[in-house]
């Protein structure tokens, strides 16, 4: 028998540190993709000014595993998780991880 595991969604914002530029973000994006990509893991982000909100999907123990690094990451702070759901399948294509604008994150919120 196959064992399917549990696929989530978990929403979280926080708010960058001030000498994290969107070059840097970006840098980290791109970096985050890689490794999403090697865990199954799929997502997007979005920055407003310093203001990050991310949407990340994937395996429960896979998303809970890098939220507990994210969570623990210097470059931002006052991590604070608004919702973790389990979902059907994951919505976003199979691209690890990319930038959005912030507008775009209500669409994925509602769906
Ligand atoms: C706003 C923000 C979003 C992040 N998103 C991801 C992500 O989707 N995937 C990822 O691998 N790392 C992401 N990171 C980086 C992780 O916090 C961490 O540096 C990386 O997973 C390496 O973890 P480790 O240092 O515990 O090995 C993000 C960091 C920040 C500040």
């Amino acid at each position: 028998m196959i064992v399917v595991p549990a696929l989530i969604r978990l929403t979280y914002v926080s708010t960058l540190h001030p000498e994290i530029s969107l070059t840097d973000l970006d840098a980290l994006v791109a970096k985050a993709a890689v490794f999403n990509q090697d865990r199954d893991i799929t997502g997007v982000l979005a920055v407003d000014h310093n203001r990050v909100c991310q949407i990340l999907e994937g395996p429960r123990r896979q998303v809970e595993q890098l939220f507990g690094s994210i969570r623990n990451d210097p470059r931002h702070h006052t991590v604070t998780e608004i919702e973790t759901r389990t979902i059907e399948a994951s919505s976003f294509e199979n691209w690890g991880m990319v930038r959005r604008d912030m507008v775009d994150m209500v669409m994925y919120a509602l769906d």
